[in-house]
């Protein structure tokens, strides 16, 4: 066992200095604000979509300072697309209390990390690895799968008992490793290695530095670990959007706070198709009054969103938007963060 664990951490250091990932634009920085900034944006998402908004971010938002002193509805813009808003609005979040806490000075250390908004325990440690060198275990669902295979690690991984045994692990390997460990290479690696061969679908064990020692590959049940989350059905909703034209404008609303896209500007939308008719006799109007469109779904990592869109076009009554309403132009659209079904849906549409 313990040569399954001291040899761990330097083969995957020596496989990343010469077949990981060398060249993506956060790594051969020690600054730990764009090293921040790429992990939250890697999160649930991937490095080749993650690319151009992380230029964008920075061309924009150069350090700490520049994003604590922004407005949040100047940061959101450069993070539309990328979903799971609740990222956006924890990093400018995290980006006031390193200034009002920390003078501005980004934090290293991983238990200070963790105490910021939107930085969880795994982030932390990378952050912490890229920028100082800390001796900090990562865990995150790359690595969870490689760890699961080379150990021998059963059970659903969103556990605790599955979880807690994986960091156990993550720490016993880093503490047998040698003292000299490149600690950013070492971290790179395990998230490289869990990319690019110990992949979830077919893992290319051949060109593996864990080949050795590798519990999965030596019992054949690569496709088996780890452990596969039960089954719960996919969640599937429903809804409605209402495009209210008036001439050149259109009617927006603000999202409540929770919520994919919670804060976020989109059209008003409704559960069933009573709330939305509802909605036009409060406003003067009526449900026959809309044309309903075919219907699209729009698919979210963990469920599927069924919208019926209705156009209501130019009704005769005046309407006086309410203080979470707005009208907006043509050409205000285009440049709007909606969310991207919706954003997607106004492009076709003929103002
Ligand atoms: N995913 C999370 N962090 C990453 C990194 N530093 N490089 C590539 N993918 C990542
Ligand atoms: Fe994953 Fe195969 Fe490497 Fe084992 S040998 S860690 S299963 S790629």
């Amino acid at each position: 066992m313990s040569d399954l664990l001291s040899t761990f951490a330097q083969r995957v250091v020596d496989w990343q200095l010469s077949h990981g990932r060398q060249h993506l634009p956060w790594q051969h920085t020690t600054d730990p604000y764009r090293i921040w900034l790429s992990e939250i944006m890697l999160q649930q998402t991937q490095v080749s979509t993650v690319l151009g908004y992380y230029e964008r971010f920075l061309a924009r938002f150069p350090t700490v300072h520049a994003l604590a002193a922004a407005h949040q509805d100047e940061v959101m813009p450069y993070w539309a697309g990328l979903g799971y808003y609740a990222r956006a609005r924890n990093l400018h979040r995290c980006a006031q209390t390193v200034q009002e806490q920390y003078q501005g000075q980004f934090p290293t250390d991983s238990r200070v990390l963790a105490s910021l908004p939107g930085i969880g325990p795994s982030t932390a440690a990378a952050i912490a690895a890229f920028s100082v060198g800390e001796r900090a275990p990562i865990m995150d669902g790359n690595v969870k799968r490689v760890f699961c295979r080379y150990f021998g690690v059963y059970g659903p991984t969103h556990l605790r008992a599955t979880e807690k045994q994986l960091w156990q692990l993550a720490h016993q390997a880093l503490e047998q490793a040698p003292a000299d460990l490149n600690m950013s290479a070492y971290t790179q690696g395990q998230m490289d290695l869990g990319a690019q061969v110990c992949s979830r679908g077919q893992p290319a064990c051949s060109l593996c530095p864990l080949q050795e020692g590798c519990y999965a590959l030596a019992h054949q049940v690569q496709t088996e670990l780890p452990t596969p989350k039960p089954r719960t059905q996919q969640a599937e909703r429903s809804c409605h959007m209402l495009i209210w034209q008036q001439g050149e404008q259109v009617l927006l609303e603000q999202r409540p706070n929770q919520g994919i896209w919670g804060g976020m500007l989109s059209l008003p939308q409704f559960e069933i198709e009573a709330d939305l008719a509802q909605f036009l006799i409060n406003h003067g109007t009526q449900l026959h009054q809309a044309q309903k469109m075919a219907e699209f779904t729009h698919v979210f990592s963990h469920f599927k969103l069924h919208i019926t869109p209705w156009w209501l076009k130019n009704p005769t009554v005046l309407y006086e938007p309410k203080p979470d309403e707005r009208w907006l132009k043509s050409e205000e659209l285009a440049v709007a963060a909606l969310p991207a079904p919706v954003s997607k849906l106004l492009s076709a549409f003929p103002f």
